[in-house]
């Protein structure tokens, strides 16, 4: 079984990263082959600044091992290690009918947010669908939000398979029912692009201060508080044993605890569940030839694997095998 995913550096990463996305990335690596790797072309079709992507580079690679995703385990490495992906983008976007990107949420979400309408944030699944098929990958794991892309990649590797005959498998995604989307502060999906995150790895006094700042209804302190539905909740239902879940929830339920103590409380949760994480982050990033050195080496072996798939789709399609 061989397991990819891929995560855009365009910010420092979030609690809905983790619980969407890395938690289940860093169970994989332990069940099969693992490809994780962080998609630098497509953050270029954001809103970041020239000449900050390498140091994004660095820090996302640097909270992704943080978070457990281990290196000598998963094969670890930056999209543009492997510039050929472009061109099997470019096989894939000759049989990808345009009607399949014009109905992407994801693409008029973000033309609406006020990003540019480029060619590249258009195509934007297209180049994913390359991605995922590059490696040859049987599962990939997601967020809810990203749902919809994989069942355009799976579209666009069927519509090649009926031209070339079975050149690929079809990807499936693996979407955790139990994260859903997870809030930001202000109660819409936790996002980099909306500045409404919790970042696992901001100093503790940051971490603290937005969570106090979360958006919150004027229930009275002796009043129950809601809870499906609520922001503090959205996060309190990811974090801690079972049993602390439950307290929390409790804590809402039966009302006589205000809103300030209760995101305090959450604060205490979300320092508690990454403490360990936190602190591998720094040990980590005492070793920066290390890390050189790991990226470099998952740059290699993606490459190897790349240019086999590559190989076969040259052969498959008559360009130049
Ligand atoms: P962002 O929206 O912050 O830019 P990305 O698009 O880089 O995040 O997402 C990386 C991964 O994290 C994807 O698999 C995505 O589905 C997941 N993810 C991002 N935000 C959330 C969220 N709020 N809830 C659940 N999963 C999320
Ligand atoms: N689009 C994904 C996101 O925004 C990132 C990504 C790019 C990706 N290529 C991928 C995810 C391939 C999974 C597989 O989160």
């Amino acid at each position: 079984m061989r397991y990819l995913s891929g995560i855009q550096p365009t910010g420092r990463l979030h609690l809905g990263n983790y619980f969407g996305m890395i938690r289940s990335a860093v169970e994989m690596q332990n069940q099969g082959e693992a490809y994780y790797f962080l998609a630098d072309y497509h953050a270029l079709t954001g809103a970041s600044e020239p000449g900050q992507l390498p140091s994004l580079v660095q820090e996302t690679f640097l909270d992704l091992l943080a978070c457990g995703v281990d290196p000598t385990k998963a094969v670890v490495f930056r999209q543009s290690a492997v510039p050929e992906v472009h061109e099997l983008a470019w096989y894939l976007s000759t049989v990808t009918p345009m009607g399949l990107l014009e109905r992407c949420h994801s693409y008029k979400d973000k033309v609406n947010r006020g990003l540019a309408a480029s060619h590249g944030l258009f195509a934007y699944p297209v180049l994913m669908a390359a991605d995922i098929l590059m490696y040859d990958a049987d599962r990939v794991p997601v967020g809810q939000d990203q749902k919809q892309h994989l069942e355009v990649a799976r579209d666009i590797a069927g519509k090649f398979n009926e031209k070339y005959g079975q050149v690929w498998k079809l990807p499936e995604s693996v979407i955790r029912e139990d994260a859903g989307v997870v809030p930001g502060v202000d109660g819409q999906k936790m996002s980099k692009s909306y500045g409404n995150t919790l970042e696992i790895f901001a100093p503790e006094k940051d971490l603290r201060k937005k969570i106090m700042g979360i958006k919150t209804d004027s229930t009275p302190v002796e009043a129950p508080k809601a809870v499906e539905g609520s922001t503090l909740w959205g996060l309190a239902r990811l974090l801690g044993r079972e049993d602390e879940k439950a307290e929390y929830r409790g804590l809402l339920e039966k009302g006589g605890v205000g809103y300030g103590d209760l995101k305090k409380k959450l604060a205490d949760l979300v320092l508690q569940e990454f403490a360990g994480m936190r602190k591998r982050r720094e040990e980590l990033a005492a070793d920066p030839a290390q890390l050189a050195r790991w990226m470099a080496q998952g740059a290699e072996k993606a490459r190897g694997s790349a240019m086999g798939v590559l190989a076969r789709v040259r052969a498959a399609v008559g360009t130049n095998s």
